[in-house]
């Protein structure tokens, strides 16, 4: 019996199309990440079966309480990548300085940095979560790996993805040519590709943010979402759908799915001035993953995968989605509208 295209065979494929020559190592580099997110994947599906629902009690460098599954995901990620021999150092959400991989193991010349669980308000309620990644090259794999080794802008990145934990396990990776999706088959343990080449649809009438936040947001923001509460009397003439999930890799799964924007905008708030969302391992990646199927991810001032990185933790305001809609959204911070 015949099953589809693996992420092994394709990411081998691919790797003939566009590096002939290559070390195999990137392939092998994938296929290590597909193993650490099939692994989360069952400690998630298992919740409180396996006992990794609620806090662990402890604080991340956010200051978030950290959830059992943020822990285990991190530590996941870190056995499941540092002996491979393909990286240099890791980074995450939930650690607050760079892993340089342990002396005992071979380095490579990749940088990892991931946010092990994406939408951890979400784990204890049964909500969809994911894990994201990106990949840097180390500018200098021959010495020892420093912070600013990884300082480096999103279009610097030599593949980025996510793993959602929904309904279907998901794997959804760009490597630069092209965004293509990945269903785990739970009966053979493999990753199949189901969504090659996804292209985000130009325009939209949905959109996400949180609004409860609406009172503190920047006003072009404010401006824009009144337009479209307004409906087909409005500005905008057309009636939008609102969206908020609270799992960052849910939301542009959706849009990469179907189209729509994603608004996690600055506010007036001490801890949201800068935005809320992280641009190393969520702004980046999934605004390389967008710019991929067509779409756009800007700040409201500036394309986000530009951005010079001044610290690993830095948080950026993401605007990212559909082409059409962000062009519209960017014109209400020109105050062109
Ligand atoms: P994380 O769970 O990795 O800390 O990320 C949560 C992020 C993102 O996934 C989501 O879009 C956003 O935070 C939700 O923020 P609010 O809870 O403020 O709505
Ligand atoms: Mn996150
Ligand atoms: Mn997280
Ligand atoms: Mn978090």
């Amino acid at each position: 019996m015949q099953h589809g295209t693996t992420l092994t065979q394709f990411i081998i494929e691919e790797q003939r199309r566009h590096a002939a020559g290559a070390s195999g190592d990137f392939s092998l580099l994938l296929n290590d990440l597909a193993t650490a997110c099939k692994t989360i994947a069952h400690a998630v599906r298992r919740g409180e079966l396996a006992g990794v629902l609620g806090s662990a009690g402890t604080a991340n460098v956010q200051g978030e309480t950290q959830k059992k599954l943020d822990v285990i995901a991190n530590e996941v990620v870190i056995g499941s990548m540092e002996w491979t021999g393909h990286l240099a150092a890791m980074a995450s959400e939930e650690m607050e300085d760079i892993l340089p991989v342990p002396a005992a193991y071979p380095r490579g010349k990749y940088l990892l940095l991931f946010d092990p669980l994406d939408g951890s308000s979400n784990i204890d309620v049964n909500v969809s979560v994911g894990t994201i990644f990106s990949v840097l090259r180390s500018p200098d794999p021959g010495r020892e790996p420093r912070l600013e080794d990884f300082l480096q802008p999103g279009t610097r990145q030599v593949c980025a993805g996510y793993a959602l934990y929904g309904p279907a396990t998901m794997l959804v990776l760009s490597t630069g040519h092209g965004v293509h999706g990945f269903t785990l088959d739970p009966g053979i343990g493999e990753f199949i590709l189901t969504h090659r080449d996804i292209r985000i649809p130009e325009r939209t009438a949905e959109f996400a943010i949180n609004a409860a936040n609406q009172r503190f947001w920047e006003p072009p923001v404010q401006r824009y979402v009144a337009d479209c509460l307004a409906g087909e009397e409005g500005p905008l003439g057309k009636r939008y759908n609102m969206r908020w999930i609270a799992s960052m890799v849910a939301e542009v799964h959706r849009i990469l799915m179907r189209g729509g924007v994603f608004l996690y905008p600055r506010d007036r708030r001490e801890s949201v001035r800068s935005g809320k969302l992280r641009l190393m391992y969520e702004a980046n990646p999934m605004g390389f993953l967008v710019e991929q199927a067509g779409g756009r991810a800007i700040t409201g001032e500036e394309r986000i995968l530009e951005i010079q990185p001044q610290g690993l933790h830095q948080r950026v305001p993401v605007i990212l989605g559909s082409r059409e809609e962000v062009d519209r959204i960017e014109a209400y911070h020109r105050r062109e509208a």
